[in-house]
């Protein structure tokens, strides 16, 4: 049995060698999901396969099920884990839990686990992916924006330490990615949005035509529009994709470009108190206040940060400073400097030069950083 493809399906091509995958993009993919794993591992069904799937607690009932009942109709036996929902999730206790639900089942190295839900289902259960038995083979099924344009695409997965975010944790590829369109229309209104940040990101850092095509289809975009979003997730795959088959293990600085709006945004994360600031609103706001920067330093037009400050609100994402954080840019500054992009007492910041280029900038010290913040 080979997978149906439908006219409407894209298909992106993550070029790793041995470690390559396709991200399917179509609507009803969940219903598909047996005959895709038996194609991907070019079988006729999914007969014999035995498969763990982990969901998240909001997602399993909306979505779940569909790849399960998909892929016990093609032959799987599957067992299902139910984790909660919201960042706690990434911790050692659930990963535990998971780690002694494939002993019960008693697992082995031909054992699959399949991810339904957002980034933080992804990043779990890929990451006890990546570890039991030394590594099983994985798929995910993400059901955010964010974790389909983001957080599926390039391997990393993990878990947080009770003092650090995404501590723990190792480079895993998934076998392949369903993204099903339909998922999302069950998300909720600002965690849609808090994804449409991140797609805006790479318009900025890489892709001025891309840019453009956000502009010129607002509507579409703020009304979830299945045609734009098929384009708008499949480009943020393609670009992502290109960044990591170029640095897959972040070695060469260049995956860097990802972190455009991120020094800052993490900064304004953390300090709202987790879960205040959507991630992908303080990434929103942090792109602008880099892009200010970047003004300040005659490195960027004023123009193109109205650019992406204009394209940001149409899509009802922040791009001032909160007022609670107005008086705070002493704490901003030192949160900055803890974050990993510091070097000594100086910090790194993504900054754009124009609409579609950014470049990695050393050497700036916490005053400029503090003058800008202070001038906004
Ligand atoms: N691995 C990476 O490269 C990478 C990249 C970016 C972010 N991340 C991680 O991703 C996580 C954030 O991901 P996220 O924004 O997807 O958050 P998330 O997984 O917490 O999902 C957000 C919320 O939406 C709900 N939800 C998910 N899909 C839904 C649907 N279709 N319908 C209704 N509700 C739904 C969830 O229950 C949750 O409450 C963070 O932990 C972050 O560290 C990882
Ligand atoms: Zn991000």
């Amino acid at each position: 049995m080979t997978a149906p493809i439908s006219a409407w399906e894209r298909i992106v091509p993550v070029s790793l060698g041995s470690r390559s995958y396709d991200i399917v993009i179509n609507e009803g993919g969940t219903s598909q999901a047996g005959p895709l794993l038996a194609s991907w591992l070019k079988l006729d069904t999914a007969k014999g396969l035995r498969i763990l799937l982990i969901a998240d607690a909001a997602v399993y009932d909306r979505h779940g099920d569909a790849v399960q009942r998909s892929l016990e109709a093609s032959g799987a036996e599957v067992r299902s884990a139910i984790v909660p929902s919201g960042e706690q999730t990434k911790s050692y206790a659930q990963t535990q839990a998971l780690y002694d639900h494939l002993v019960n089942m008693t697992a082995d190295r031909k054992t699959l686990v399949v991810a339904v839900g957002g980034g933080v289902t992804g990043d779990l259960a890929g990451f006890v992916a990546a570890t039991y038995a030394r590594g099983l083979r994985f798929v995910q099924v993400p059901t955010t924006l964010l974790s389909m344009v983001d957080s599926s695409v390039g391997g990393k997965t993990g878990i947080n330490h009770p003092r650090g975010k995404n501590l723990i944790g190792a480079f895993h590829q998934p076998i392949g990615v369903i993204i099903d369109l339909a998922t999302l229309s069950t998300l909720p209104d600002r965690e849609y949005r808090s994804g449409l940040a991140e797609v805006v990101k790479y318009g900025v850092i890489l892709d001025e035509t891309f840019f453009e095509f956000l502009e010129q289809n607002i509507s579409g975009l703020n009304s979830r529009d299945p045609e734009v979003l098929r384009h708008v997730i499949a480009r943020s795959c393609e670009l992502k994709a290109d960044v990591v088959r170029q640095d897959e293990y972040e070695t060469t600085g260049l995956r860097a470009v990802l972190n455009y709006g991120h020094t800052l945004g993490h900064a304004f994360e953390a300090l709202a108190g987790y879960g205040a600031l959507l991630h992908g609103e303080a990434i929103s706001i942090g792109m602008i206040c880099a892009s200010r920067l970047a003004e300040s330093l005659g490195r960027i037009a004023a123009s193109d940060t109205q650019r992406q400050s204009d394209l940001l609100s149409a899509l009802n994402l922040p791009v001032t400073v909160p007022s609670d954080m107005q008086n705070r840019h002493d704490d901003i500054v030192r949160c900055m400097m803890l974050d990993k992009k510091t070097e000594g007492r100086e910090l790194r910041f993504v900054l754009p030069s124009r609409i579609g280029h950014v470049e990695t900038v050393r050497g700036i010290s916490p005053d400029i950083a503090l003058r800008c913040l202070r001038s906004l």
